[in-house]
């Protein structure tokens, strides 16, 4: 969380700043600011969006060619203008912004205080800035230098880039947890919390290691750690282009990324399934087959909607592979002191792979000796370099706050993954294996056919628009999508909502069913139809209000509920893929109707970098 990017080099800083801080305004939007370096040095910051920002600065003096700028995500003191970064240290020696927590700042602002230091704002970042000054003034030391013995002191997460009005020209970035990347140009660097700001102008790359501090300036780049040891810069080449960060004809990103699963799905799969579909290949796994073959134990770690595809994948590992599997919320299972060893398989899924909870849950089970994989949407993230192996999902990036496209990638990663691995165990004979390829690549063009009933379920989003409450329920693999549902609707209309197993409604939401309560209900031609059939009539005897996610060609279900939605046949191993589908549409639309930001939801943001 918190967008940061900085230029140095002979443009113009402002524009690439601003048009930076919208491409990563997803990470936060609680203030904005920029710092302009030129000769003297202006900073510019407010409550609000980057929008707003762009409003305090007209008429102002916007020129230089050295920058930084910041989109926040509120962690420490509220959001307001004194809080929003840029921040500077009490004798304006250095200017910082920041993306993570420094948990020891309550202790480092006591001790600076007690060295007379006083404080603009209730920030972590502002002790941090007077730190490095007092490390700098006190003992005599070049910037950088400050900045490193200064970092040694730090506990926390952080995404660094900070300045010297005594030593124009030159930009400091750290990291440690929080994501940095550096875009190389010719006589120019670019820094951002992720590739998004830098891709029209550099396509070469380089991702700072934690602990890992860069000094940038037109003339080049240096590189150590903390701890004074010269680091050499790996650089990569990044394949984004601009088509992918743009709305095209849609009104917001979410609805984009909506329309783009059935794209999204086939880049999963491209590549990764053979042309007579009798195959799955995934190259990213294979160095580590055989222990995944031999695994005893699945245990999975993930957040938010990721974690929803855990449990998708908890049931087609079960089935499929007939390997048991524990899913676990990667912040819970980091506190505990959980039992993993050798013949322990653990996936961590992230879309961003820089889920702060998720890494540590890696960094947890480091030296139990189990192969650790991870299934992630960034090439490049923290989660692809700190795991044994893993696959990527290719959804593309995905800029709407609440995940769709990459939700229904991850889950194509891992229906792959069980079919493959119940081939490789034998617990999958080969007809099926090859079936159930079949089906799966049927998937997008099935999306495709979802997608063309959006007008039918924007319609019954009229009708529900102004409820408080929402109900979804779900059996079997279905009940994470109930949880999905639930999950996209809370999030973006902020319409309390739950998902629950359908059999356990008897056991308490039963108790909220009135004419006035809307129930989602997952009823799709699978081995709990018939159950769901009866929940649907216990809905319906208390009158609730059934909206029923059906199978092609449904009579029951339709007689019974009060809307319908229409899905494709398809076999029971694939129908989270499909079933989501209309669950997005509907909450989207709700959200639009309602007035919601549907692609920056209050509180909320896409990369949750602290814990
Ligand atoms: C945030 C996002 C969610 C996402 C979750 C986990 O809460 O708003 O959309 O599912 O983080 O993120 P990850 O990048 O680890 O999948």
């Amino acid at each position: 969380m918190c967008g940061i990017v900085a230029y140095v080099g002979d443009r113009t800083a402002y524009p690439i700043l601003i048009k930076g801080l919208q491409r990563l305004e997803y990470r936060g939007y609680d203030s904005a600011g920029i710092a302009l370096m030129n000769g003297k040095t202006n900073i510019y910051k407010c409550k609000g969006k980057v929008k707003d920002l762009e409003h305090l600065v007209k008429d102002q003096d916007i020129s230089g060619s050295v920058g930084m700028g910041h989109t926040r995500w509120a962690t420490h003191g509220e959001p307001s203008d004194r809080n929003a970064h840029p921040h500077q240290s009490m004798n304006g020696k250095f200017i910082v912004i920041h993306n993570g927590i420094i948990e020891n700042y309550a202790h480092l602002k006591k001790e600076l205080t007690n060295r007379g230091y006083s404080f603009n704002s209730d920030t972590d970042t502002e002790v941090l800035a007077n730190l490095i000054e007092n490390v700098y003034l006190e003992q005599k030391v070049s910037a950088e230098l400050a900045v490193r013995l200064a970092l040694t002191r730090v506990v926390g997460a952080y995404g660094l880039v900070i300045s010297s009005p005594e030593e124009p020209g030159m930009l400091i970035a750290a990291r440690k947890g929080s994501p940095l990347v550096i875009g190389v140009g010719d006589k120019e660097y670019f820094l951002a919390s992720d590739a998004t700001p830098i891709i029209e102008y550099t396509d070469q790359v380089i991702y700072l290691n934690d602990e890992e501090v860069a000094v940038i300036s037109r003339q080049g780049l240096d590189l150590k750690n903390i701890y004074n040891d010269t680091k050499t810069p790996e650089i990569k080449t990044i394949n984004l282009s601009i088509e992918n960060i743009d709305k095209g004809e849609y009104e917001h990103y979410m609805l984009k990324e909506i329309h783009e699963q059935s794209n999204s799905i086939t880049e999963t799969f491209r590549g990764r399934i053979a042309m007579d579909e009798s195959k799955i290949f995934l190259g990213g796994i294979l160095d580590v087959m055989h222990k995944l073959i031999d695994a005893k134990r699945i245990v999975i770690v993930a957040c938010g909607t990721s974690w929803h595809a855990a449990l998708v994948g908890e049931y087609l590992f079960e089935e499929y592979a007939r390997i048991p599997v524990e899913v676990e919320y990667a912040s819970e299972f980091r506190y505990r002191n959980p039992i993993v060893d050798k013949d322990d398989l653990v996936i961590a899924i992230s879309q961003s792979g820089e889920t702060a909870d998720t890494l540590a849950a890696v960094r947890l089970v480091k030296d139990s000796g189990a192969t650790i994989l991870g299934i992630c949407n960034v090439a490049g993230s923290s989660l692809s370099r700190e795991t044994h192996a893993g696959v990527y999902t290719h959804a593309g990036i995905e800029i709407g706050v609440a995940s769709t496209k990459a939700f229904t990638s991850q889950i194509t990663v891992l229906t792959m993954m069980a079919f493959l691995l119940g081939n490789k165990r034998q617990v999958l004979p080969a007809a099926d294996y090859k079936a159930l390829i079949h089906e799966l690549i049927q998937v997008p063009d099935k999306i495709a056919e979802i997608l063309k009933e959006e007008k039918n379920i924007e319609k019954i989003a009229s009708i529900y628009k102004d409820v408080t409450n929402a109900l979804y329920l779900g059996r079997g693999i279905l009940f994470p999508v109930a949880l999905e549902g639930a999950l996209k609707l809370k999030e973006i209309s902020y319409i309390h909502a739950e998902g629950y197993p359908a059999a356990e409604m008897k056991h308490g939401p039963i108790a909220l069913i009135d004419e006035s309560l809307p129930v989602v209900v997952l009823a799709v031609q699978d081995r709990s139809y018939e159950k769901m059939v009866s929940n649907i009539q216990e809905v319906k005897a208390r009158k609730g209000k059934v909206i029923a996610i059906v199978s092609k060609g449904d009579k029951v279900v339709k007689k019974m509920a009060d809307q319908v939605i229409e899905i494709p046949n398809c076999h029971e191993a694939l129908s989270p893929l499909l079933s989501v589908i209309p669950l997005q549409i509907l909450s989207y639309h709700i959200a639009v109707m309602r007035g919601c930001n549907v692609d920056q939801p209050r509180n909320l943001a896409k990369s949750v970098t602290v814990e």
